[in-house]
C-alpha cells in the first residue's frame, strides 16, 4: 500500500463513522417525527457514495503494480495496406501477439484501418492477430455503425483485471470464422486496464454486450479461438464446418502446420 493510499484509507473510515453517525441520526429524528429526516438520510446516502468511490480509487492503485508479459515490439508496427481479413485455422491466429511499446501514426493508422474493415464486413470488434498482426491491440463499436464514432473504443495491452462472478450465455460470431455462430459462456462484467493510442493507461469496467465483444477479442490476443470456449454439444454443431475450413486451409497451404478442433 503506498502513502497516499494509507491517507486515503483513513479519510475513508472517518467518511464511514460519520456515515454510519449521520444514520443514527437519522434514525432518532425518524421517531421523534423530525422534518430534516429526509435530507439527513440523503447525506448519509453521499458519505456511502464517497466511500465507495474512496475504495475504488484505492483499488485502482493497488491494480495498478499488475504487468504484462510476453514479447514486446519496441518499433513502429508494421502492415500493408488495404488489410484483409486471416481465417481460422490460419496460425497468425494462435501465434503470440507482441506488447506495443510504440505509439505512433502507424499505430493511429492501424487503429483506422482496423474499423473501416470492421465495419465493411458487418464486425462489432476485432483483434489486430486478425488482419494477419500479431500485436496487443483490439478495436470495438458495439453499434457497427460506421457513423457512431462516439461508441468506438481503441484497447491497446488490455489486460483484464477482474471478471464478475455471474455467467452469461451469448451466441458468437467471428469474422475469422465465416458464417459460423455458437453459444459461448462468460463472465457478464470485466474490470480491464488498458492504454489508448498515445500510451496514456486507463482502466474501464464493460458490461453487457461491450463486456462480450471485450472478452472475445481479448481471446484473440491470447491466441484462443471462440471455438475453444464452446461446449462439446456446441462444438459438435460447427464441427463440420470448422473441419471444412481446416480442409480448405490444407488445400492451399499444404507446408502448414495447422492447430486442429
Ligand atoms: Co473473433
Amino acid at each position: 500500500m503506498t502513502m497516499a493510499n494509507a491517507v486515503r484509507t483513513r479519510v475513508a473510515h472517518a467518511i464511514a463513522s460519520a456515515c454510519q453517525r449521520q444514520q443514527r441520526r437519522g434514525a432518532v429524528q425518524y421517531f421523534r417525527g423530525n422534518s430534516k429526516r429526509k435530507s439527513v438520510m440523503a447525506n448519509a446516502r453521499g458519505a456511502r457514495r464517497a466511500l465507495q468511490e474512496l475504495l475504488d480509487a484505492k483499488g485502482e492503485n493497488e491494480e495498478e503494480e499488475e504487468q504484462l508479459t510476453g514479447p514486446v515490439l519496441k518499433d513502429s508496427v508494421q502492415w500493408t495496406s488495404p488489410l484483409s481479413i486471416v481465417k481460422y485455422p490460419d496460425p497468425v491466429l494462435r501465434a503470440p501477439n507482441a506488447i506495443i511499446d510504440c505509439f505512433d501514426d502507424n499505430l493511429r493508422r492501424l487503429a483506422e484501418e482496423m474499423f473501416e474493415i470492421m465495419y465493411d464486413d458487418d464486425g462489432v470488434g476485432l483483434a489486430a492477430p486478425q488482419v494477419g498482426v500479431n500485436v496487443r491491440m483490439m478495436v470495438f463499436n458495439e453499434t457497427g455503425e460506421k457513423d457512431r464514432k462516439e461508441a468506438e473504443v481503441v484497447l491497446v495491452n488490455p489486460r483484464i483485471i477482474s471478471f464478475s462472478k455471474d455467467k452469461k450465455v451469448f451466441e458468437e460470431g467471428c469474422l475469422s470464422f465465416p458464417k459460423i455462430y455458437g453459444d459461448v459462456v462468460r463472465p457478464g462484467k470485466v474490470r480491464v486496464k488498458a492504454q489508448d493510442l498515445s500510451g496514456k493507461s486507463f482502466f474501464m469496467n464493460i458490461d453487457k454486450f461491450p463486456a462480450r465483444i471485450f472478452q472475445h477479442e481479448y481471446d484473440h490476443l491470447q491466441g484462443t479461438l471462440f471455438c475453444d470456449r464452446m461446449g462439446p454439444e456446441v462444438l459438435d454443431s460447427v464441427r463440420h464446418e470448422l473441419v471444412q475450413l481446416e480442409e480448405d486451409y490444407i488445400q492451399k497451404n499444404p507446408q502448414a502446420i495447422i492447430q486442429r478442433i
